[in-house]
């Protein structure tokens, strides 16, 4: 009798979580017919934000970028990028013999947790000292030609109202950043005090977006590249636009007649979006409540965390992880996204590394294969919803851009449209990754599809940087100053 009573103990949980399980996948289903909505909802808000300022939740902030890389830059160039869980700084030789970007010297920092929400100055000093650090290693005989400054293109991936291609304030912190007295401030002044303060003699010649960073390195490689999405820690996406077609623009029309736009997609919000009571939840205890809805259904900061919230409702409401809820998982943040990812990318037949991290992350020691199968369906449900919700926002751009239908038929020749793509979770998360393609193209349909690539601009958004800091150069003819 006990064992008898004990199966149908275990029986009962397993379904009440896979009625939670069901729940989720219903509240957060994306079929074709919404995620067309989805895309329409945001090509209807990108004119809304080219428009005039503040009329959209989409910023369409102007990048001052209205000549992407041609392949003529040349000289060695800085960058440093800061946006995610780590910055890098590092230094790079264009121009070389091939007219090539030679290998980029970088160097991988994290930031620790607590320079994201403590002082302004804390930060940009860190950051300074790294930089000063990196440069004191370039060794005796490295020199700048005829004893010129260095310059650097400033990587900040963030939402920054830019003034110019090398200034701008911050609108707002966003992923894990949130540190008082920066906001309303130009980084690029606060950038230069900081290393002005250690010593160091460099010029920021542009402040740059990653995804305008990685639109530049993209473009760089392929002539074909207009727009650019980054799926990391955050989420955004640029491209090219006709400077014409953006009203709220009160400057001169430049020569090429176009502007690059950085959308901050990730501030995207739409009654189409299928949000559930997780991420009501999830938004509510934020640093940024009612903020980057569609950032916290798609990136990386925040998909483990949704995954975390799901398997604390099985576990308190249908014991899936025994009687006793785990301690760990109650914590916010402990499942990260990297963790996700290997779990739901499990390939051995008994659901091993699912095993391993429930214990390494959340100290669940023993699960039943039963309790593994359900922990890698809630990954790829929420997976799979981000990476739908992200191939709806390629769509919106694509139709924004009028390159949702084959271009050049007329003519025999065929435009390619290519989008450059780059972040942790778009390069590591493959399962994801390969989501978001197939979406893309049963949405675009097989003809379209044909005529739109996406590549991987790996760490495009430094070079790209240091390419745009070339470009602008104040040792240019005609060039800044
Ligand atoms: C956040 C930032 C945005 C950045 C994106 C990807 O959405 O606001 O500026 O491009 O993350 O790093």
């Amino acid at each position: 009798v006990v064992v008898i009573r004990h199966r149908m103990k275990i029986t009962n949980r397993c379904t009440s979580a896979m009625g939670i399980l069901r729940d989720f996948k219903d509240k957060s289903d994306t079929p074709i017919s919404k995620l067309r909505q989805v895309a329409d909802a945001m090509t209807v808000e990108m004119h809304a934000g080219l428009a005039s300022e503040g009329a959209s939740k989409l910023k369409m902030i102007i990048s001052y970028v209205n000549n992407l890389p041609t392949g003529d830059e040349h000289g060695i160039f800085y960058a440093l990028d800061l946006g995610g869980t780590n910055f890098r700084v590092l230094r790079v030789q264009l121009g070389g013999e091939e007219g090539n970007v030679g290998e980029p010297e970088f160097e991988e920092v994290s930031i620790p947790s607590n320079l994201m929400t403590g002082t302004s100055q804390d930060l940009f000093d860190y950051i300074a000292k790294a930089l000063a650090k990196f440069i004191s290693t370039e060794g005796e005989n490295f020199r700048l030609s005829d004893g010129r400054q260095r310059e650097l293109g400033f990587t900040f991936s963030f939402p920054v109202k830019q003034m110019s291609i090398a200034s701008g304030t911050l609108i707002k912190w966003t992923k894990g950043f949130s540190i008082d007295g920066t906001v309303g401030k130009d980084v690029v002044t606060e950038l230069t005090d900081a290393l002005e303060r250690q010593g160091v003699d460099m010029r920021v010649a542009a402040l740059v977006n990653d995804t305008i960073g990685t639109l530049a390195g993209g473009r760089y490689e392929n002539n074909n590249v207009v727009a650019a999405v980054i799926l990391g820690t955050g989420t955004n996406a640029a491209y090219v636009e006709r400077a014409n077609a953006i009203p709220k623009w009160q400057g001169l029309l430049p020569k090429s007649g176009e502007m690059v736009i950085n959308m901050e997609w990730g501030n995207f919000k739409s009654a189409h979006l299928p949000t559930t009571e997780y991420d009501i939840a999830l938004d509510c205890d934020s640093l940024n409540p009612g903020e980057q809805i569609y950032e916290k259904l798609i990136s990386g900061m925040y998909l483990g965390e949704i995954a975390r919230r799901i398997l604390l409702k099985m576990a308190r409401e249908a014991a899936l992880f025994g009687d006793v809820v785990p301690s760990k998982l109650e914590t916010p943040f402990t499942l990260r996204t990297p963790e996700m990812s290997a779990m739901h990318q499990d390939s051995s037949s008994d659901l091993k590394v699912v095993g391993t991290k429930l214990k390494d992350t959340l100290g669940i020691t023993s699960t039943s294969f039963r309790t593994r199968v359900i922990v890698v369906e809630v990954c790829d449900a929420i997976a799979k919803r981000g990476a739908r919700l992200a191939a709806a926002g390629i769509l919106g751009i694509l139709k924004k851009m009028g390159r949702d239908t084959v271009v050049g038929k007329e003519s025999g020749e065929i435009q390619k449209t290519v989008i450059a793509m780059d972040g942790g979770l778009y390069e590591h998360y493959t399962a994801f990754s390969k989501c978001l393609e197939d979406t893309l193209e049963e949405l675009l349909g097989k003809e379209v599809s044909n005529c739109v690539d996406i590549v991987h601009a790996n760490d495009g958004s430094g070079i790209g940087a240091a390419l745009l800091a070339a470009s602008h150069s104040q040792y240019l003819e005609g060039g800044d100053q």
